[in-house]
């Protein structure tokens, strides 16, 4: 098939565009042409690239005419971020598309009541991100209940992956919370450390697109999420890290305001924004509908990150 990825050398699509390829499809990556995929792969020879500012074409009103004349089977929009943008896109390729698959986020959910949270779980995104794209997946879910829009909504976890830095257990970016553990070094984490992270691999994210599309009949009309087997405790985490480099984790726990103070405020509202959450996503759905077998558990995408931001000197240990 002819499958138009929008978005495709960033994290996802940098392991989902040799997927597609490799299946066999006809595979057009639309974007800036700013940046190159994180991981080089032959695949890419194959794979026709299409320069189109998004944000200035849909200002145009243009971009979802743009799209279809690209003449897609399938359309993998990963990069959308308001309803207004899903709607232009949709609009422009509701005659000729016959899947069309809209990258979501776990954080259409906010704090659980009961976990694992499930994709029928009542949506309660706390954040304006959060908010657009559950908007985004109501209007897609309504379009394919109503209209018979063919709709399928995958909502990954905390994407992780060689190249770029994963969310440590403290819960933020800072990658000294990663050196202290491997120096064997205390590290504060905020109340008990028993809130959680629920990581993917971008690849398993890439596996599960993959597999929708070859799965239109189960997965139209569907969204699913799309992390790893089982999130992580940031105290589990944290002693799961310093073993890698033969340590005990030497973790302190403060109570919150008193560990906000302890780091950059920056660092203390990503940390916010992943504890207050604290996400626990199940995969039954993906597993039973799709066939989704996710090759990461948590701990083993971001040991493969690290090592790699070690490898390339971004971490001195
Ligand atoms: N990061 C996470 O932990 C996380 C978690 C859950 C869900 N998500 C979802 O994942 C999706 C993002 O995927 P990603 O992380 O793979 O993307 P990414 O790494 O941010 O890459 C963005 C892609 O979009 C292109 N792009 C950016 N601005 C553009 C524009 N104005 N016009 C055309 N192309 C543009 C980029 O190429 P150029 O720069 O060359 O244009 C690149 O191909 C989003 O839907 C997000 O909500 C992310």
């Amino acid at each position: 098939m002819r499958v138009v990825v929008i978005g495709g050398t960033g994290q996802i699509g940098t392991f989902l565009v040799p997927r597609l390829v490799k299946s066999g499809h006809a595979v057009l990556n639309v974007s800036r042409q700013r940046r190159q995929p994180y991981v080089p792969d032959r695949a890419w020879e194959r794979v026709e690239q299409i320069t189109i500012d998004r944000a200035e074409s849909e200002a145009a009103g243009e971009f979802g005419d743009q799209v279809r004349q690209l003449d897609p089977d399938v359309v993998i929009d990963l990069t959308c971020y308001t309803l207004e943008s899903a709607r232009q896109l949709v609009e422009g390729v509701r005659s000729r598309v016959r899947h069309f698959l809209h990258c979501g986020t776990i954080w259409v959910h906010g704090p659980a009541i009961e976990t694992p949270l499930t994709e029928e779980t009542e949506r309660t995104p706390i954040d304006e991100y959060g908010k657009r794209k559950a908007a985004i997946e109501d209007y897609l879910l309504t379009e394919a209940r109503e209209r018979g829009f063919p709709a399928t909504i995958l909502h990954p976890g905390h994407l992780v992956g060689p190249g770029w830095i994963p969310i440590n257990p403290a819960a933020n970016f800072n990658l000294q919370v990663f050196a202290k553990l491997a120096r064997g070094a205390e590290v504060l984490l905020p109340n008990l450390g028993r809130e959680t992270l629920h990581h993917v691999h971008a690849d398993d994210v890439a596996q599960a697109f993959e597999l929708s599309v070859a799965r239109p009949a189960t997965a139209i009309g569907e969204s699913f999420h799309v992390v790893s087997p089982a999130a992580l405790t940031l105290w589990g985490f944290a002693a799961v890290s310093a073993s890698w480099f033969g340590r005990d984790a030497r973790v302190r726990f403060l109570p919150w305001e008193e560990w906000r103070r302890s780091v950059p405020e920056k660092d203390a509202q990503v940390t916010w924004g992943h504890i207050f959450r604290s996400p626990n996503c199940s995969i039954e759905k993906a597993k039973a509908r799709l066939g989704y077998r996710p090759r990461y558990r948590s701990a083993e995408a971001v040991r493969e990150a690290l090592f790699r931001l070690i490898e390339d000197g971004s971490l001195q240990v």
